[in-house]
């Protein structure tokens, strides 16, 4: 190997809890390689944590551990500072901070990015400095490389990715183990999956923030997650998993962002996907993340979302870049969000009334004649065309002498206004027993 005379770039750690224990572990285990890929040494001198004794113990006795962040960010000794503790809070006065002092930062924060991101960037081009953020979408899947380098000779038509481990976890177990949602969630959260606050995951947010980031990358919009349209699991019922199972079809929370006539769609739902997609088969915590191309066709990129060390592997990934392009003219970096800041696109975000695509739709309905005629005709008289019905026996929903079943219908693509409008009169029907479950389904062909 060449020779280098270059002295190790040194880090500054804010936050040592799951995935910041993973980075000075991976770091300190591959430290000669990573040295001779980067061409110079990466050293964390320096960690900030809230418990002082619980960092000391995680860290070697040669780096300073200090109780209060800002001394890192201020330290004449940190070239980078890398800022693991979460949340839009002391995280943004941090990184904010540390741009002003004319430190690189890495941070894992989607949260942060996908509200603040504008702001942020904007700071940090200013000042001529990295703010590299692998991490924060699909932990250890390398989706920002790939979209921001790896694809740019493409117009990129759409992604889709299953972007938050919490959630697909619950999925997978409760089609595979018939468990309830708030047993599996527990377990989520005992395996350090979930965000600390797990509505972030559940509720759809996390992966909003997570396809907010990929959206401005792919597509050269600003980040703008207030525009996105997000919609968790909660409202998921065991039968719906089993019904679209019968149909040839699982359920999955899906990020989804896509090049559509009028702006950009940029929205979280779950979604129907053929069971024989790949992407289908995605079990558990892992994520995957599909990605059109008009050059490249389609592409998958698929393993561990989250968790210590596969968070890590990105977290060093964007250290090991930086350590490479610290020394060059800013002008002739790759730019945060993949285009050129002068050159983004104003694009608007479409709004969710005015999406296209396909429906599956549960109605618990009385068990008497005239009723499905009643359904179809208002789907009918909206424009909107029926792709396949499943009408269950009403002994086999509600037991023997039951006097209401689930009528099941699969759409083919309107537009949500329009289904908005057709659900809300099929909803006044006095046959419909129950608020009727909507769900969104993505042939993802
Ligand atoms: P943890 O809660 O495990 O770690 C955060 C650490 O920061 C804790 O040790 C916490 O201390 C410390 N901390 C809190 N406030 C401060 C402060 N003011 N100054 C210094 N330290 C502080 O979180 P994770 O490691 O799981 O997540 C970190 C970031 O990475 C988040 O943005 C998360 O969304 C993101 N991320 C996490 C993934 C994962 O798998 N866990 C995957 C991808 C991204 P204390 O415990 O005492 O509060
Ligand atoms: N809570 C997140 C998830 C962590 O479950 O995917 C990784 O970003």
């Amino acid at each position: 190997m060449k020779p280098t005379n270059l002295s190790p770039i040194r880090v500054g750690l804010l936050g040592i809890g799951t995935v910041g224990s993973g980075t000075y572990n991976v770091l300190q285990r591959n430290q000669e390689e990573i040295r001779r890929r980067a061409g110079r040494g990466i050293e964390i001198t320096m960690v900030a944590d809230l418990d002082v004794a619980r960092a000391k113990a995680a860290v070697g006795p040669g780096v300073q551990v200090v109780d209060d962040a800002r001394k890192v960010v201020a330290s004449p000794d940190v070239d980078i500072v890398i800022e693991l503790i979460g949340g839009y809070g002391i995280a943004k006065q941090l990184v904010l901070e540390a741009i002003e002092a004319g430190k690189h930062v890495v941070t894992a924060n989607k949260a942060l990015l996908a509200v603040h991101g504008t702001e942020i960037f904007a700071a940090a081009h200013r000042k001529g400095v990295m703010v590299a953020f692998e991490a924060a979408v699909a932990g250890g899947i390398p989706i920002i490389k790939a979209l921001r380098e790896g694809l740019t000779a493409n117009s990129i038509q759409w992604i889709a990715g299953i972007i938050n481990g919490t959630t697909n976890f619950i999925l997978s177990e409760m089609r595979d183990k018939g468990l309830d949602f708030d047993v599996v969630l527990k377990e989520a959260q005992r395996l350090g999956y979930a965000e600390a606050d797990p509505t972030f995951d559940i509720e759809g947010v996390d992966a909003g923030h997570k396809v907010t980031l990929m959206s401005a990358i792919a597509f050269g919009i600003p980040v703008q997650f207030d525009k996105a349209y997000v919609e968790g699991i909660t409202g998921l019922a065991a039968q719906d998993i089993r019904y679209a199972e019968q149909l040839g079809y699982r359920i999955k929370l899906l990020g989804i962002t896509k090049r559509a006539a009028n702006g950009i769609e940029l929205r979280v739902h779950p979604s129907l996907v053929p069971a024989k997609r790949l992407i289908a088969n995605v079990e558990g915590a892992m994520n995957a993340v599909v990605v059109q191309g008009d050059a490249v066709g389609t592409t998958l990129y698929y393993g561990k979302g989250a968790g210590s060390e596969p968070t890590a592997s990105a977290v060093i990934a964007d250290l090991v870049d930086i350590a490479r392009l610290h020394t060059a003219d800013p002008e002739h970096r790759v730019p945060h969000l993949a285009f050129q800041p002068d050159a983004m696109s104003d694009l608007p975000v479409v709004p969710m009334s005015d999406v296209i695509t396909s429906y599956y739709l549960r109605l618990k309905v009385a068990d008497e004649a005239g009723v499905l005629a009643k359904v179809t005709g208002i789907l009918a008289g909206a424009g909107i065309s029926i792709d396949a019905v499943l009408q269950r026996e009403a002994d086999e929903v509600g037991g023997e002498g039951s006097t209401h079943t689930d009528l099941i219908i699969l759409t083919h693509d309107c537009q949500e206004a329009k289904m908005n409008g057709a659900l809300a009169q099929m909803q006044a029907l006095p046959t419909v027993l129950a608020p009727i479950t909507r769900i969104r389904k993505e042939e993802l062909a």
